[in-house]
């Protein structure tokens, strides 16, 4: 068993944490991780209020071992200025109706009120940690701290890094260029050294991490634990097509692409003809988080209809090292196993 801050403070087994993609890592998947020792992260940004409750209320029935929830609190979102809200609303309103019923995971953040509910829901709840984005406001942190709740930062550049442990979050996240989803221009083997010198919080690695090798190099460059992505994709208890899963199993290095065209802001996603045609066009990006509305109805043709080539489907580097299904649930326990044994071979005991 390895034992690391991040164990020691939440009560877990392993160092091993899945992260909160949004759509993809719904209750089943938090349970399955949570019940095996690690945590379970539920994609939270993506649920409107309703849908968030019932989420966290199956994760109770299903476990009562920590979990956490992943949310994004940038102003854009938070803001209660409506003048603000009025490109994104505009947007909105340019969609048919079609679009519309595509846009499950995305309508949280182009409804204004919808994040300041998620955050209530969140409070009230108490899970053991909360993973933010792009954003720790020191109003949410004062009120997570206050309920015992601790505070994981996910982010993918020193200032970001900087940013976080001043707010005084309990974790931070450093997430490598490799990584699915939204991320910065640093690989994992260098943002995670480089940020455990730069701050006082345990910090864990994300990006690249597939298995018991990656947690033992994880450990080795000074984390406390993993954060991990796609990897869990390829369960049965992840969220999705099984045309998108079977495209993880299929990838390769060469089949991920940085693109502009989800959310306005960087991310790795799957290369495919919706990525190349937003590239070629001349279209700009609407900017975060208007561009969720051109985007918006390609979350769903991917994960729901399994469209490969117009859904919009992040993913990351593993996608070369994972080849098949499996359990969510031994993939922590397969990946604790792996690392406990690598580190003993290497670190022979006296
Ligand atoms: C399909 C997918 C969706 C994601 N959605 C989110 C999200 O909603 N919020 C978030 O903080 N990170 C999100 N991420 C990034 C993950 O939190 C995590 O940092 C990343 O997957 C780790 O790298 P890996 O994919 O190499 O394991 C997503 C990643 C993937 C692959």
């Amino acid at each position: 068993m390895i034992h690391t801050a991040l164990t020691e403070t939440l009560g877990i087994a392993h160092p091993i944490c899945s992260a909160g993609m949004a759509r993809v890592a719904q209750a089943e998947l938090a349970v399955a991780v949570s019940n095996a020792g690690g945590m379970g992260c539920l994609g939270g940004a993506s649920f409107m209020p309703d849908a968030l409750r019932d989420q966290i209320a199956q994760i109770k029935k299903g476990t009562d071992k920590p979990f956490a929830v992943n949310l994004l609190l940038p102003d854009a979102l938070t803001t209660e200025d409506d003048r603000q809200w009025a490109p994104v609303r505009e947007l909105w309103d340019s969609l048919s109706g079609q679009e519309r019923t595509k846009l499950a995971g995305i309508q949280a953040l182009l409804t204004p009120g919808a994040v300041a509910d998620q955050v209530q829901i969140v409070l009230d709840a108490a899970p053991a940690a909360v993973v933010l984005t792009f954003a720790t406001p020191d109003w949410f942190i004062r009120e997570c701290k206050e309920r015992g709740i601790k505070v994981f930062a996910l982010v993918g550049s020193m200032g970001k890094a900087r940013e976080a442990s001043a707010a005084g979050v309990d974790f931070i996240v450093a997430q490598g260029t490799e990584a699915g989803g939204h991320t910065g221009y640093a690989s994992t083997m260098t943002l995670v050294p480089a940020v455990v010198d730069e701050v006082d919080q345990p910090v864990l690695a994300a990006g690249g991490i597939a298995d018991g090798r990656g947690l033992a190099a994880a450990l080795a460059l000074g984390a406390t634990g993993v954060w991990v992505g796609t990897r869990f994709i390829a369960s049965p208890e992840a969220y999705g097509h099984a045309a998108f899963k079977q495209r993880v199993l299929d990838g390769t290095f060469k089949d991920t692409t940085i693109t502009f065209s989800y959310s306005g802001k960087r991310m790795r996603a799957f290369a495919n003809q919706w990525t190349s045609e937003w590239e070629a066009s001349e279209a700009q990006t609407s900017g975060f988080p208007g561009q969720y509305a051109v985007a918006g109805g390609r979350v769903e043709a991917g994960y729901q209809d399994g469209d490969l080539d117009h859904g919009m489907m992040p993913a990351g580097q593993t996608i070369q090292l994972v080849h098949e299904i499996v359990p969510a649930g031994q993939i922590v326990e397969q990946m604790a196993a792996q690392a406990d044994a690598i580190l003993r071979q290497i670190t022979p005991q006296a």
